[in-house]
């Protein structure tokens, strides 16, 4: 937790969940809401991973940790989100202690989506509370509940591939396929529809960097805006490849001096080296751009 505290993540959550056995569920949590209280964390978002819905520990984990460190928590995580109904148990109870105890903030809710149910109700659960702020997509848990055959955390199965047909001297080329896809652009349609930030859950190989940046960057594309890291080495990963790059930030700033003189000209749409850009163009730009430039200004600060 200290090494955490101290690192170039951005957010951080401590875990009352998966990563704790059960007969350490009790010292987890005195232990989180020391660490909340004691160590600094300025210039990081800190969040609590709760233990999920279907256990006896969930309601003591968010009386425990709101009551005693909750002046000192940005963020609770919610674990194998269902339905909307689980946001709303946690959100009433978090309200309720808010209030009582005066409060004069709201803390935000990170929800896991990671089973079959949750991936089903996405859209609702995404809607579910004024609180949420981000959808994270838990591949570990979602390949338990989906039967997945994979045994590694976020790796992929070399029998999801394509297979080409036979070129003329007989060969065929095996492309093999992200077996995640469709669950990740599940949750970024659903995150962004709502107003949430997507982002990609762990990669449990953190001796394989290259497979790290890889699942990072695939996650990146399709609109995510970071990646947890379960290990200290994979912070740095993480932070590099959601940071846009300085070609990315060039390109972006010629399309939106482009579009400026060609709305000067009344023009709706130009090309630039060769390549159509218009109004899209402009928003896509000024994503990555106000992305580039809130980084840098973190840096700084
Ligand atoms: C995260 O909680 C996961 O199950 O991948
Ligand atoms: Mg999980």
């Amino acid at each position: 937790m200290e090494k955490a505290a101290a690192s170039d993540a951005d957010v951080v959550f401590l875990d009352l969940e998966d990563a704790v056995a059960p007969d350490e569920k009790d010292s987890a949590r005195v232990k989180a809401i020391d660490a909340l209280n004691n160590l600094n964390w300025s210039g990081k978002a800190v969040s609590v991973r709760i233990n999920g819905l279907d256990t006896h520990y969930m309601y003591r984990d968010v009386i425990d940790v709101v009551e005693k460190a909750g002046k000192n928590l940005d963020l609770i995580m919610i674990p194998k989100v269902g339905t909307a109904a689980d946001v709303y148990a946690v959100d009433m109870l978090v309200t309720q202690i808010e209030d009582a105890l005066g409060y004069g903030k709201r803390i935000g809710f990170e929800l896991i989506i990671e089973t079959a149910l949750g991936m089903q109700n996405i859209t609702e659960i995404a809607g579910a509370s004024r609180r949420n702020e981000s959808l994270h997509f838990g591949v570990a848990d979602y390949a338990a509940s989906t039967r997945a055959r994979v045994t590694t955390i976020g790796g992929i199965n070399p029998d999801y591939l394509v297979l080409g047909d036979e070129d003329e001297q007989g060969h065929r080329t095996t492309d093999i396929g992200d077996m995640w896809h469709y669950a990740m652009a599940r949750l970024v349609v659903a995150a962004r529809a709502n107003g949430l930030r997507p982002v990609d859950g762990p990669f449990g190989d953190f001796s394989d960097m290259e497979g790290y940046k890889a699942a990072a960057r695939r996650a990146a594309v399709l609109g995510c805006e970071g990646k947890w890291a379960i290990h200290p080495n994979q912070i740095a990963a993480a932070n590099e490849v959601m940071s846009p790059s300085e070609d990315e930030i060039t390109r972006a700033k010629r399309i939106l001096e482009a579009m400026e003189v060609a709305q000067k000209e009344g023009k709706g749409s130009v090309s630039l080296d060769g390549r159509m850009i218009d109004l899209a163009s402009i928003k896509q730009a000024e994503n990555l751009v106000g992305k580039a430039q809130a980084i840098a200004a973190r840096t700084k600060s």
